[in-house]
C-alpha cells in the first residue's frame, strides 16, 4: 500500500521504517528539514536498537522516502497516518500539532478526488478524533466524513524496544468511523503482522491507549508506595515482597513445570519512578480530561503524586547518609528515563539532578547516550553540573553516587570500583540492581529503594 506519515519523531519514524520493511511504499513527512534530510540519507534521527539497519534497507530499496511536502505525500498515497506530538502543557493535552496537521491534510483533500483515509496514531484524549479531527477535516476539505475515511490506530510501542514491538505487536486496535475506513487501515496490517485486530469506535480506541498506560503507571506507583512503607518500617525488602506477590499464579501461571513470568510483572518493581514521553503526560492528560467532564480521577492523581515524590525520597535518604549535600560531589548514574534510549523526557533522573543542585551539591551525570539531550534540558555549568559518558570520571572522588537508570554497564560496576574511585563510597541504588551483601562486604554504604535497616 502507499502510505504517508505526518510527523517523523519516535513513533512516525519507527512506523514508517517498519511498514516499509514489510513491503509498503512509505512517505514520511516532517516540517523539520534536517529530519527529512537525514532520513533520506538513511541516518536515524533517534536511537532505537535495530532501527539503523532497517532504515538503510528501506531507503536503499526505495520503499521509504522523506519530504517536507505534505501535498506530494497525501496526493500519491491512500492513507495518511498522523504521528505528530501531543504534549501536555498548561494543564491539558496540547492538540495544536494535531489540529494544524489535519487542517493541512483537509486542505489537500479538497482537491483530491480519490478516497483517502486519515488515521490518527498520536495519543489523543477520547472524543478528539470524532469531534476535533473530524470537524477540522470536514471544514478544510469541504467534504463530509465518509467521502474521506477516518480512523484511530493507537501505538503501543515502548522506546528502547520500538522496532521489536512494532514488528511483533500483541494487538492492533483500529477505531474506525465506518467500515470502509476500517477495511482500508486493516489492509496495512493484515497478512504482514501476526496479531489480533480489534475493531472499535474512534473514542474507544483512544481510551484503550490511555487505560493501558494508566494501568502500567499504576503498577509502578503502587510498587513505589509499597517500597516507601517498607523503608519506613525497616527490615522488609520490597524486592522480596514484590517477588512474593508476583508468584501468585494469577500473575505468574505455571504450565506443567514451567513458571511463566509475564513481562507485566516487570512493572511491579520499586525504583525512581516512571518517566518518558508517554506515561507522565498521558496520565496527566487523562486526569485533566476527566476533570473537565466533571469526574475527579483520584487514583490517577495519586499515581502522579507518588511518582513526583519518589525521586525526592531517594535524594533525601542520600542527604541523610552523607550528612548534608552542600558542597558534596554526587555522581548520578544514568539520565535516560530507561536503558536503551537517549530520551530524557520526564526522566526521574532530571528531578534528582535538580534536587541535588537545589541542595547545593556538585553533580556529575553520566550516561552512555543521553547526556546531549539532558544538557539541553538542564545545561551544564562550570560550578555545579557537568556531563560525561565515562562512569569512572563521574565516580572519581565523589562523596556519593545514585543509580537512576539501570544501564547494564552501570549494573556491572564492581563493588571494588566504587571503593577505589570514590572519596566516600555511599551508593543509592534507585533501581535495585546491585547486590547489597557484595557492596557491604567491600565497605560500600548501600542504600536501596524499598530497603532499610531493621527497626524495632
Ligand atoms: N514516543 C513513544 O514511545 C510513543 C509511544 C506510543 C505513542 N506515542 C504518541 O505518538 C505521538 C508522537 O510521539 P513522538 O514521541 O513520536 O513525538 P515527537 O515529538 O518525537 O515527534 C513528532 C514529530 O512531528 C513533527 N510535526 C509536528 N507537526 C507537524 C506538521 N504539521 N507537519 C509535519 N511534521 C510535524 C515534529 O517536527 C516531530 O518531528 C504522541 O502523541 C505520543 O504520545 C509515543
Amino acid at each position: 500500500m502507499k502510505i504517508s506519515i505526518i510527523g517523523t519523531g519516535y513513533v512516525g519514524l519507527v512506523t514508517g521504517v517498519c511498514l516499509a520493511t514489510r513491503g509498503h511504499q512509505v512517505i514520511c513527512v516532517d516540517k523539520q528539514e534536517d529530519i527529512v534530510k537525514r532520513i533520506n540519507e538513511a541516518q536515524p534521527t533517534i536511537y532505537e536498537p535495530g532501527l539503523d539497519e532497517l532504515l538503510e534497507g528501506a531507503v536503499s530499496k526505495r520503499n521509504l522516502l522523506a519530504t517536507t511536502s505534505l501535498m506530494d505525500a497525501v496526493k500519491c498515497t491512500e492513507v495518511t497516518i498522523v504521528a505528530v506530538g501531543t504534549p501536555y502543557s498548561e494543564g491539558k493535552i496540547d492538540l495544536s500539532q494535531i489540529k494544524q496537521s489535519v487542517r493541512e491534510i483537509g486542505d489537500i483533500l479538497k482537491n483530491k478526488d480519490k478516497y483517502h483515509v486519515v488515521c490518527i496514531k498520536s495519543t489523543v484524549v477520547p472524543t478528539t478524533t470524532d469531534t476535533v479531527v473530524k470537524n477540522i477535516l470536514e471544514e478544510a476539505s469541504g467534504k463530509k466524513a465518509g467521502r474521506f475515511g477516518l480512523a484511530m490506530n493507537p501505538e503501543f510501542l515502548r522506546e528502547g524496544k520500538a522496532v521489536e514491538d512494532f514488528m511483533n505487536p500483541d494487538r492492533i486496535v483500529i477505531g474506525a468511523y465506518d467500515k470502509k475506513s476500517f477495511n482500508t487501515v486493516k489492509r496495512i496490517y493484515k497478512d504482514q503482522f501476526k496479531a489480533p485486530i480489534i475493531r472499535v469506535n474512534l473514542r474507544t480506541a483512544e481510551m484503550i491507549k490511555y487505560a493501558s498506560n494508566g494501568l502500567l503507571a499504576a503498577l509502578i506507583s503502587y510498587s513505589n508506595e509499597v517500597a516507601s512503607i517498607c523503608e519506613e518500617t525497616g527490615g522488609i525488602d520490597v524486592k522480596e515482597v514484590l517477588e512474593g506477590v508476583t508468584l501468585d499464579k494469577r500473575f505468574s501461571p505455571r504450565v506443567g513445570d514451567l513458571l511463566i513470568n509475564p513481562e507485566m510483572t516487570t512493572y511491579l518493581m520499586a525504583g525512581c519512578g516512571f518517566g518518558g514521553s508517554c506515561f507522565p503526560k498521558d496520565v496527566k492528560a487523562l486526569v485533566s480530561f476527566a476533570d473537565n467532564r466533571g469526574y475527579s480521577a483520584e487514583m490517577l492523581k495519586s499515581i502522579l503524586k507518588i511518582n513526583e515524590t519518589q525521586p525526592l525520597r531517594l535524594v533525601s535518604r542520600l542527604e541523610t547518609a552523607v550528612g548534608g549535600l552542600q558542597g558534596k560531589k554526587v555522581a548520578v548514574l544514568g539520565v535516560a528515563f530507561k536503558p536503551d534510549t537517549d530520551d530524557v523526557r520526564e526522566s526521574p533522573a532530571l528531578i534528582i539532578i535538580k534536587e541535588l543542585l537545589n541542595k547545593m551539591a556538585t553533580v556529575v551525570v553520566v550516561d552512555p547516550i543521553a547526556v546531549e539531550n539532558a544538557d539541553k534540558v538542564i545545561p551544564a555549568n562550570a560550578s555545579s553540573l557537568c556531563y560525561s559518558s565515562d562512569y569512572k570520571y563521574a565516580l572519581q572522588d565523589a562523596d556519593a553516587a545514585i543509580l537512576a537508570t539501570s544501564w547494564p554497564e552501570f549494573s556491572a560496576i564492581p563493588a571494588q570500583e566504587f571503593v577505589m574511585l570514590m572519596k566516600n563510597p555511599v551508593l543509592v541504588d534507585g533501581r535495585r540492581v546491585y547486590d547489597k551483601q557484595a557492596m557491604e562486604a567491600a565497605e560500600v554504604e548501600y542504600i536501596g529503594v524499598g530497603l532499610a535497616e531493621f527497626l524495632p
